[in-house]
């Protein structure tokens, strides 16, 4: 019996993660798997953790409002590393390229103990954008030991900077699975419909939808500002409206109420749980997003994106069609997205279901990797 930690702390980790988790415990004879949080986020973590009924084993509630990069990473070494040394987990399972992630495998490193990365070989080439997460990830793949890449190009991308080859392995995006699970509960729980429906019904059905989400602290002050006048702009159509679940940092938050709050056709929502999301991005004419995740999930559900930054990690989902890097200035947003709007052909091509990330059994590749390489 082998012991795995999994250690995560934000939204897209836990999405991510969970179907790992899901596939992993089918198997109880082989493997014991216990969950820590770190907490370094909290509501957007816990609307997660309820859906995929995750239950986390440590809790290590971190999260403090407004809080710095050095305050996650300290705290997440010191207190990740108290828990590796009270649980002697056989390997730590991180995710992505969070500040949890990197600071979990350090103390995993620091303890001796082997890490696996989920997400694996991501590049965007540039150490600052985005940022922190480029020099995030790729400090991961410095310590880990098994390299679970989405697709070819991060395989690529991980040998050229000398990853051992033997130890990556390419087995899909897990966040295709996760979606395609949610999907699959979505399409057969007719409660969950008609709460939807309900939570929803604000919509209009006459009015072309624009969902929209925004986060990257490179984007933070003017980036994000202009990005919201393009939005306002983009609405004085009066048959475009726009949905716009805003992220709770204090530094999204302000901006984007100050400059979008009081439209009638800018509909400012909480965060919302997962599927609640997958509801809007499939109801959404289009989207606009700097999200990593949500560049993977619209192709498969067929929805083109544009994306608010001036780089990707994620050339696959440009290269099948379905998104465009556009940047964060006012004019080429409202450019390329009435582009969208006013062009049936345009949108057509843009909005074909394709799948770049995987084929919705990456978790079970990566269990069978586990369970081959820890010798069970
Ligand atoms: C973090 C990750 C980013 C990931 C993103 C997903 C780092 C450096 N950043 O960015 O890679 O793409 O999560 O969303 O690891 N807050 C709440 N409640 C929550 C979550 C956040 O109030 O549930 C507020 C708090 O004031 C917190 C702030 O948001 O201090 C920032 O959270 P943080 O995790 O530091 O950064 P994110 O921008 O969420
Ligand atoms: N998401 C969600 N609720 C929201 C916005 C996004 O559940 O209100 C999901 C989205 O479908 C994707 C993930 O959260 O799976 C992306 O998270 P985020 O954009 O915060 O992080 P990133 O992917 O950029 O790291």
């Amino acid at each position: 019996m082998k012991r795995l930690l999994f250690v995560f702390g934000t939204r897209p980790e836990a999405i991510k993660l969970a179907p790992v988790i899901d596939e992993l415990r089918r198997e109880p004879s082989l493997f014991d798997v216990r969950i820590c949080t770190t907490g370094q986020h909290r509501e957007m973590l816990d609307q997660v953790l309820q859906l995929f009924d995750l239950k986390p084993d440590v809790d290590l509630q971190l999260m403090k409002a407004n809080q710095t990069l050095v305050d996650i990473a300290g705290n997440v070494i010191l207190e990740t590393g108290r828990v590796l040394r009270e649980m002697q987990p056989d390997l730590v399972v991180v995710q992505g390229d969070t500040t949890t992630a990197v600071a979990a495998g350090m103390a995993a490193f620091y303890a001796n103990i082997d890490t696996a990365h989920v997400e694996a070989g991501l590049r965007s080439g540039d150490d600052r954008a985005p940022w922190p997460e480029e020099v995030n990830r790729k400090m991961i793949s410095v310590l880990a030991r098994y390299h679970f890449a989405p697709t070819e190009d991060a395989k690529a991308n991980l040998t050229r900077e000398g990853t051992d080859p033997a130890r990556v392995f390419v087995t899909g995006n897990t966040v295709i699975d996760a979606l395609q699970r949610a999907v699959l509960r979505m399409s057969s729980d007719v409660v969950l419909k008609e709460r939807l429906a309900r939570d929803f019904s604000f919509l209009d059905a006459k009015r072309r939808m624009i969902l929209v989400t925004g986060h990257r602290r490179e984007s933070f002050g003017g980036p994000i500002r202009d990005v919201c006048e393009a939005l306002a702009e983009l609405t004085l159509d009066d048959d475009v409206e726009i949905v716009y679940p805003v992220h709770l940092n204090p530094n999204v938050q302000q901006p984007v109420r100050s400059i979008l709050g009081g439209s009638d056709r800018i509909h400012l929502i909480e965060p919302v749980d997962y599927v609640s999301f997958i509801h809007l991005m499939m109801r959404s004419d289009f989207i606009v997003t700097d999200s990593g995740g949500v560049q993977e999930e619209a192709p498969y559900l067929g929805k083109a994106v544009l994306v608010t930054r001036g780089t990707t990690e994620r050339p696959e989902g440009v290269r099948a069609g379905n998104v465009k890097i556009v940047g964060t200035g006012r004019e080429d947003i409202v450019t390329e997205a009435r582009l969208l709007l006013r062009d049936p052909a345009v949108r057509a091509e843009m909005s074909q279901q394709r799948n770049p990330y995987g084929d919705g059994q990456a978790s079970r590749r990566i269990a069978e990797i586990l369970r081959l390489s820890l010798g069970n």
